[in-house]
């Protein structure tokens, strides 16, 4: 009988191994509550929809970090403090500088803050107070940091700060040196609402994992930001938008969809790990860009003409057989076009917004911290005997 060997121990069975810990609990969180089946989503017990009709970026960013909705003198402190933090320093903008045009944004949002910690001088009376204002100043500054990598890509100059905007609204300042009009500021500070937080994700995993050794905030979200990069997590933004630029016409979205299905490949933008039917995410942008549809010019009325078809055909297809639905990346794409921003800039901005969530998360794992080292069931040989170079055939 074939016996196995677990931490040192004698097994008669194989452990069962969870590819990708599917369905594996590591830890407890009281900041987001997935409900896959039924298509619900809370921060902090607030439903996602209530958010998004009601609140604001900075607001949603203060419920996360405290676990409650603040008080307007709260909120009003807690919006000065990100403001202050907005403006990057003179060696970041040069680092941007130096590495926009040779590199994809993700890269160089990576470095830029990674580089941060070399430019702070803040003292802090204690860690809560260091990591709060830590986090206020990577979720402010990242904002900052993708506009002005933006602009140098496109051979413009750093635009500093508005201090009378939001964060919202001073980031497409910031983007295009010019206010921009109160709807496209509202839609914006909503997709960065519904982008926040989304529990135990990949990228968010990936923060907790690093912080768990007891590294710093800035190697933590640095890991996120690296995971997050990847098209089947943040990058999917991005690719199910040069889907949709590939399909061309909506007349040709049903061959392409029976192409790629029946080459086993993958339709960016459907399809999640929890979500098993329509992320409420999804319906919520979805409503925007049905809003913005009809002010919106030619290329994006058509992006948004094939996307409403791919939706029909994924969903008879392969929604109820299989739960592969519309994810947040679906509809994200034709939206950001209609706000003036390009494709390249869509997963930082994804990861501006989650800035938030893994802060929080990290540093509520901090709270009661244990080192994240799962097991990985080693199928080698063992003993082998060495042989000198001069003996190996
Ligand atoms: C995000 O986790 C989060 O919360 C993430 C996120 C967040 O806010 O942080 O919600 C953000 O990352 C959303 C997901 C963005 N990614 C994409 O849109 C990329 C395309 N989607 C997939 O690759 C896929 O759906 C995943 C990766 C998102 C989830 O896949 P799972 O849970 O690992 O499922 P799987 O790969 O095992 O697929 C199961 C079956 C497979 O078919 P069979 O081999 O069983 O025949 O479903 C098929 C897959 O081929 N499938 C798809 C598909 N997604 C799954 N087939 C076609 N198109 C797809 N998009």
């Amino acid at each position: 009988m074939a016996s196995y060997l677990l931490l040192g121990k004698e097994m008669q069975e194989k452990p069962t191994i969870n590819l990708g810990l599917e369905g594996v609990y590591f830890s407890e969180s009281r900041i987001a509550m997935i409900d896959g089946i039924n298509g619900r989503l809370y921060y902090c017990g607030y439903s996602i929809a209530s958010l998004a009709e009601n609140s604001t970026y900075e607001e949603t960013c203060y419920l996360i970090l405290h676990g409650r909705l603040p008080t307007s003198e709260e909120l009003e402190k807690f919006s000065a403090m990100m403001k202050s933090f907005r403006d990057l320093p003179d060696g970041i903008i040069r680092l941007i500088k130096e590495m926009a045009r040779n590199t994809v944004p993700m890269d160089t949002l990576r470095t830029a803050i990674s580089a941060l910690p070399a430019y702070q001088s803040n003292k802090y009376e204690n860690p809560e107070e260091e990591n709060f204002a830590e986090s206020v100043n990577i979720i402010s500054k990242s904002a900052s940091i993708i506009a002005a990598i933006e602009r140098f890509r496109n051979g413009q100059d750093y635009i500093k700060p508005n201090a009378s905007l939001g964060h919202a609204a001073n980031f497409l300042y910031m983007l295009k040196g010019s206010p921009p009009d109160e709807k496209h500021s509202k839609i914006l500070d909503v997709m960065m609402i519904l982008h926040a937080e989304h529990g135990s994700n990949a990228s968010t995993f990936t923060s907790i994992a690093a912080a768990s050794t007891l590294s710093d905030l800035y190697s933590a979200i640095t890991a996120g930001i690296s995971a997050l990069k990847g098209p089947l997590h943040g990058g999917a933004d991005e690719a199910a938008l040069r889907m949709l630029y590939a399909i061309g016409k909506p007349e040709n979205t049903a061959k392409y969809i029976d192409d790629a299905l029946s080459g086993k490949k993958r339709i960016m933008g459907f399809g999640h790990r929890i979500y098993k039917t329509y992320d409420p995410r999804a319906r919520i942008i979805k409503k925007y860009l049905e809003e913005l549809e009809n002010d919106a010019n030619g290329e994006v009325r058509k992006l948004a003409k094939i996307e409403m078809e791919a939706e029909k055909i994924m969903i008879d297809k392969l929604g109820k057989q299989k739960g592969i639905w519309p994810n947040v990346d679906f509809f994200s794409g034709p939206v950001y076009i209609s706000l003036g921003i390009s494709k390249e800039i869509f997963t930082p901005l994804f990861a501006a917004s989650r800035s938030v969530g893994w802060c929080a998360h990290v540093i509520e794992y901090w709270k009661n911290n244990r080192l994240i080292r799962p097991l990985d069931y080693y199928t080698g040989s063992i003993d082998l005997e060495y042989l000198p170079i001069s003996e190996r055939r």
